[in-house]
């Protein structure tokens, strides 16, 4: 399958075009964001997404298994001995008529992606094949990330598996337990900041190019090219139907960038004939999307974005000594680094965003503990998003959603045992003390 891969410079004032086979994170000409670009007329595509299916019947051969290098034609920047697959991907799309009943939608409209079953337990293991397998192709020998968690409990995991030297950087006091302990247990070198996560990011960027260390953040151009593969996986869920919606929480915006580029991608090979709109969801402790969008008017504009309205923004929290706050840890982000290619996806979907309250997001982890899988409260954002989206009358009943649920409800139990026991929300449901004695605890049962 003859590669066409090449990395280009998001910026059109600039458009500066690289080989697939440099590590460099950003646009060494103008420091902008870059894209993985195929020649896509020298590809071998199926004629259609169905044809993908075919890959089920061959589950054992590794990269027909994985959830992400089934679709390898539409990903193809690597030949197949440096794809590296721990088995992620293997996840499902469930429809929940419980919710669907909750949130006033017609049954069998809501979908959840419960993307919290991937090997190391968050989403971000769609990227990490990706991208360690272009670290595999470079040639790495190191990698490093910051992280809020999920991403460093992946980055740990593909690491050790391919035998990487591997730093997060985490900021204090800000990750989940469920998180921090799977980077100690896989092996990471876990470097905690008295800071947040944005002190953890322009750290991890300055060691990266100082001591020539592989970046796995989602400034990794690679690592959104496996994310994309979450939309192939949903639409083969619906049976090759695309949705009108796709809801996704919102944090450093790699999600809402792949997703965005993967539909446009299908969409340009007629692989799809219509593209869902995308709702990205903001807890309003970390709000910078949805101020920008909904306050500033802040627009993809074909590539020319007012980064002057960024900049202020960002002036402004350095004057403040701003420090983003909410309970759901994983998007506490105040400087996304994929804020462009977000604003090229919201265009691409015609998309919006919301921002929400942590209390709208712990009632929402608590309807989907109760009626589905559970989730961690980051990805409680997605059905929270839904039912103000259906309050306000942005989605109709009759129109089918998928919500993104992008971690296990159990990276993070102190969110969940608090929610109950403290007795937080309309959902809690807290365990009732009783003495040890047979009649009163069948007293209590029969209640
Ligand atoms: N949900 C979960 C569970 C996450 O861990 C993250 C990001 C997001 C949503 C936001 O996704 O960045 O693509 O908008 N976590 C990163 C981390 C930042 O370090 O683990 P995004």
């Amino acid at each position: 399958m003859a590669i066409t891969a090449y990395q280009k410079c998001i910026n059109p004032d600039c458009g500066a075009e690289f080989d697939r086979t440099e590590a460099i994170f950003k646009c060494p000409k103008c420091g902008d964001l870059l894209d993985i670009q195929y020649d896509w007329s020298r590809a071998e595509l199926p004629a259609k997404m169905e044809d993908f299916s075919k890959r089920w019947a061959n589950r054992n051969q590794r990269l027909d298994f994985s959830g992400v290098w089934r679709f390898r034609e539409l990903l193809n920047f690597c030949e197949d001995e440096h794809k590296v697959s721990i088995g992620e991907g293997q996840t499902i799309l469930q429809q929940n008529d419980f919710i669907a009943k909750e949130l006033g939608m017609d049954k069998g409209n809501v979908h959840l992606q419960y993307e919290g079953l991937n090997p190391s337990g968050s989403f971000k293991d769609n990227g990490m094949t990706a991208a360690f397998s272009h670290a595999s192709l470079v040639g790495a020998k190191s990698c490093a990330c910051a992280s809020t968690g999920n991403t460093s409990a992946a980055v740990s995991l593909y690491a050790h598996s391919c035998g990487m030297k591997c730093t997060v950087f985490i900021g204090q006091g800000r990750i989940a337990f469920g998180k921090l302990s799977q980077a100690m247990d896989y092996g990471a070198q876990t470097i905690q900041i008295a800071g947040d996560f944005d002190d953890c990011m322009k750290q991890v960027q300055d060691v990266c190019t100082k001591l020539n260390i592989y970046l796995l953040n989602s400034l990794n151009p690679f690592r959104l090219e496996g994310q994309k593969t979450i939309m192939y996986r949903i639409i083969e869920s619906l049976n090759w139907q695309v949705p009108d919606w796709i809801i996704v929480p919102g944090g450093n915006l790699g999600n809402s960038s792949s997703f965005g580029k993967a539909f446009k991608e299908l969409k340009d090979l007629g692989l799809i004939d219509k593209i869902p709109r995308l709702a990205i969801i903001n807890a309003s402790g970390a709000d910078t999307l949805s101020y920008l969008v909904n306050e500033r008017d802040l627009k993809w504009n074909s590539g020319w974005v007012e980064t002057k309205e960024i900049n202020s923004l960002y002036a402004d929290f350095t004057a403040k000594k701003f420090s983003p706050h909410t309970i759901a840890s994983a998007i506490e982000i105040s400087r996304p680094v994929n804020l462009k290619k977000c604003l090229r996806s919201i265009e691409i979907c015609d998309g919006l965003v919301i921002d929400l309250p942590d209390e709208e997001i712990k009632d929402a982890k608590a309807m989907i503990g109760k009626y589905g899988l559970g989730c961690e409260p980051a990805s409680a954002a997605s059905v929270a998003g839904l039912r103000r989206l259906v309050q306000d009358g942005t989605i109709n009943p009759g129109e089918k959603v998928a919500c993104v649920l992008t971690g296990h409800a159990l990276k993070d139990p102190d969110i969940t045992v608090n929610y109950h026991t403290k007795r937080e929300g309309v959902l809690s449901n807290p365990p009732v003390e009783v003495p040890n004695d047979l009649d009163k605890i069948i007293d209590i049962i029969k209640a």
